[in-house]
């Protein structure tokens, strides 16, 4: 008999009700893939964008689909051509499907000594993005980076990455995340009414990055004083102002090596907020969609 799983599934775009946990085939690794027992799997914006069928990439999702990007857990296949990881490995990255209780990863790390498998999971994808926008905003050691919706997945590795190589960021949050940021090296201010004056008084603005997509791009030029230092990864609009919107990953291996040596450096930490389990697959999209996560949200399997 072919062995079955347990699997987060939709077979229609739409709101989280359309989310299933199905019994499915188990995935098997490809040549350069490993497959892993997933223990958990990070949750992302991008997850509901997909389940509600916004158009994001050049490649139309088939239905049904699974849903999930990034995981951690324990290696139990190994596909052909790859070396220097075996079967019960501890690993986090990115693949297929991951909310599941077996998924196929295409890029992969060992996880550092410590780390739990439901922090892991948090940080490869939020990690590749953050290492991508620091370096295509070209903020240097020395510079300010200012980072719009600083206390979510991204804005977390932003702002320890950017600590890290001597760059201050100051960053924006909610009131109850503005001790949050601080513990995290940045200077702190609240959205809202006035914001832009009070990232005045915390100092001078050498590059900045939406990361909120709360219509603040034109006040990101200004502070930066050229749209050619300001960056979204969330306001598809911001081209109209002459700022880039950045939406091709980086390369993930590398951003798993980075992740790994400021994790075991002590340089890194994500919290979780929450965990779910497969069975609040939609619980934790309605959560996440809601906009105010601090660090991450995590499903296990
Ligand atoms: N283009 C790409 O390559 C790419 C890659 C990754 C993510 N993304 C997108 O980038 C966005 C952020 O991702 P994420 O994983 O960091 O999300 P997240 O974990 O959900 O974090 C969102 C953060 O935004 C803050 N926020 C909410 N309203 C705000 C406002 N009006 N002004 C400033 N900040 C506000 C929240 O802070 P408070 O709780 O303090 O309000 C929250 O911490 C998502 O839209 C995601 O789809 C794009």
């Amino acid at each position: 008999m072919v062995p079955r799983m347990k699997k987060v599934s939709f077979a229609e775009f739409g709101g989280p009700d359309v989310l299933h946990l199905v019994d499915a085939e188990e995935p098997h690794a490809g040549p350069g893939q490993i497959r892993i027992a997933v223990r958990a799997a990070g949750v992302n914006p991008v997850d509901w964008r997909i389940r509600e069928g916004q158009k994001l990439g050049a490649h139309p999702i088939e239905l049904p689909s699974g849903v999930g990007l990034d995981a951690a857990g324990v290696v139990d296949e190994v596909g052909e051509g790859v070396e220097a990881v075996e079967a019960g490995d501890h690993v986090f990255g990115e693949g297929f499907n991951t909310y599941a209780e077996f998924a196929v990863l295409s890029a992969w790390a060992r996880m550092p000594e410590g780390l739990t498998f439901e922090e892991a999971a948090g940080y490869p994808s939020v990690v590749e993005t953050a290492l991508r926008l620091i370096r295509e905003v070209g903020a240097q050691s020395g510079q300010t980076l200012l980072v719009s919706g600083a206390s979510g997945g991204v804005g977390s590795a932003v702002l320890q990455i950017a600590r890290d190589r001597g760059i201050t960021v100051i960053g924006t949050a909610g009131a109850a995340n503005q001790d949050y940021l601080r513990s995290l090296g940045a200077l702190a201010t609240t959205y809202g009414e006035g914001w832009v004056e009070r990232v005045r008084q915390l100092g001078h603005v050498d590059a900045a990055l939406d990361l909120a997509g709360s219509g603040v791009i034109r006040e990101l030029v200004e502070l930066a004083g050229t749209p050619r230092k300001v960056i979204s990864i969330a306001d598809l609009s911001a081209p109209e102002l002459g700022v880039r919107f950045s939406g091709v990953a980086g390369s993930v291996p590398e951003a798993l090596a980075v992740a790994a040596d400021l994790i075991s450096r002590g340089k890194l930490h994500i919290p979780v907020e929450k965990s779910y389990t497969l069975a609040e697959a939609a619980a934790a999209h309605i959560d996440s969609r809601a906009g105010h996560t601090r660090g991450r949200r995590v499903i296990l399997a």
